[in-house]
């Protein structure tokens, strides 16, 4: 091969450069379905949005729209949500709970572990046998800590290798329950975005784009977060490899040295949580628990672990991406749910601060691509000072681009493969 052969991906992906139209090409869109979104480990959803059996949520991986199911025996399921007659939707309820599910074009039914088990006038069916006509399946699935994710790629590593160092942020965010579970029982926000996918992946992690964005609801809700990512930050970035990132603010929190500060209050006033943590974990362990706080990591490609929400990211075209967002709550711990949920209206309800201006950000990018000149977004910032932290992994300050050049490095590596 000629030495100084170039793919498609080293023109679009340059050290701290990436092409416009990665954000917009459909051509590219269709090509990440493929080798990202089929093919890598993709969070579907948790375990407690179907605690009984028979429950059902609809999911998705990418665009392919996926139910996660408690089946009859109380197993999970992830069964692709197209019939196999003419490829209708089986269900197209959000949630509910039943044992079987009946296709609305032609009244196939199927039981919930995807099995087919009646036709309508089966008379015009003799001889035919249903064990092939069952509906389809998410070919691997694995969970972690109630987490479920699903992978299409009958090879691979396992989740808890994809995973690897961002394990530890799953585990902090259980951490903060004093039953070591969470549950996601609040419902879901859809928040529509003119915007591609990957702009909300990066933005996650961005920690450059706060003081200015989110300024509004620093000021209005009197909130020391923003010191997180001001010039004089201690917080850090950190990248696990495999696209997963996060913005630790540990050091921020540790030197202001009170439980409860990362979420905006004292212990004095969740004294039933407090209790009930110390109960738990002994008084030195949840002190540091509550002074630590919960994550705010980036699992490559679609889950957002955001301190007190998490986000879903699921894309539907180039130019066009959903994001679901919900309150995390801690089992068993009432008082603090209680709060969570309304940082999490204040934030990204539906008259939220947050999430609106961010979505605002990602649609005017992607409106500005549409100006094709300069061809490369920049994505430079403190390059120069990455180091290593004690476990090897790649930081830098709480402001760099380090988490989006960490993710388009696992991207390429995803995009190359044949
Ligand atoms: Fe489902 Fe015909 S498409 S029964």
């Amino acid at each position: 091969m000629d030495g100084n052969f170039k793919s498609k991906w080293d023109e679009l992906i340059q050290p701290g450069m990436v092409h416009g139209s990665l954000y917009y090409d459909d051509a590219i869109f269709k090509e990440e379905v493929e080798k990202i979104w089929f093919t890598t480990w993709v969070y579907i959803g948790h375990e407690s949005e179907i605690p009984d059996r028979n429950d059902f949520v609809t999911k998705s991986i990418g665009p392919m729209p996926v139910l996660m199911v408690r089946d009859s025996n109380g197993e999970i399921q992830l069964l692709l949500n197209r019939c196999p007659h003419r490829g209708n939707a089986v269900c197209v309820q959000e949630r509910g709970n039943r044992a079987r599910f009946t296709c609305p074009y032609h009244s196939w039914t199927f039981s919930n572990t995807g099995d087919l088990i009646n036709y309508a006038f089966p008379e015009g069916y003799k001889g035919t046998d249903k064990s092939g006509l069952g509906l389809g399946k998410v070919t691997r699935t694995a969970s972690y800590r109630g987490f479920v994710f699903g992978s299409m790629a009958a090879e691979g590593p396992t989740l808890e290798e994809h995973l690897g160092g961002a394990k530890r942020c799953i585990d902090q965010l259980c951490d903060n329950s004093p039953t070591g579970e969470i549950e996601i029982s609040a419902g879901f926000l859809k928040h529509r975005t003119r915007a591609n996918w990957k702009f909300i992946l990066e933005n996650e992690c961005d920690g450059y784009h706060p003081a200015f964005v989110h300024s509004s609801i620093f000021s209005v809700a009197d909130s020391a977060i923003g010191d997180l990512y001001g010039n004089d930050a201690v917080a850090v970035t950190r990248s696990f490899g495999n696209g997963h990132v996060e913005v630790d603010p540990r050091p921020e929190f540790r030197r202001r040295d009170k439980p409860m500060s990362w979420f905006g209050t004292s212990a004095e006033k969740l004294p039933d949580y407090v209790a009930q943590m110390n109960a738990a974990y002994g008084e030195e362990r949840a002190r540091q628990i509550m002074i630590d706080g919960s994550p705010h990591t980036m699992i490559f490609p679609n889950l957002f672990i955001a301190e007190i929400q998490i986000f879903v990211i699921q894309p539907v075209s180039a130019n066009e991406s959903i994001q679901h967002s919900t309150a995390i709550q801690f089992k068993g711990a009432p008082d603090i749910n209680r709060r969570l949920r309304q940082q999490t209206m204040g934030s990204v309800g539906p008259a939220g601060f947050l999430l609106a201006d961010d979505t605002e950000m990602y649609e005017r990018n992607q409106r500005g691509l549409e100006i094709r000149q300069p061809e490369y977004l920049y994505l430079k910032r403190g390059d120069f000072r990455e180091r290593r932290d004690e476990d090897g992994f790649l930081i830098a300050h709480s402001t760099d681009d380090m988490p989006s050049r960490e993710i388009w490095k696992h991207y390429r590596k995803m995009m190359e493969a044949k």
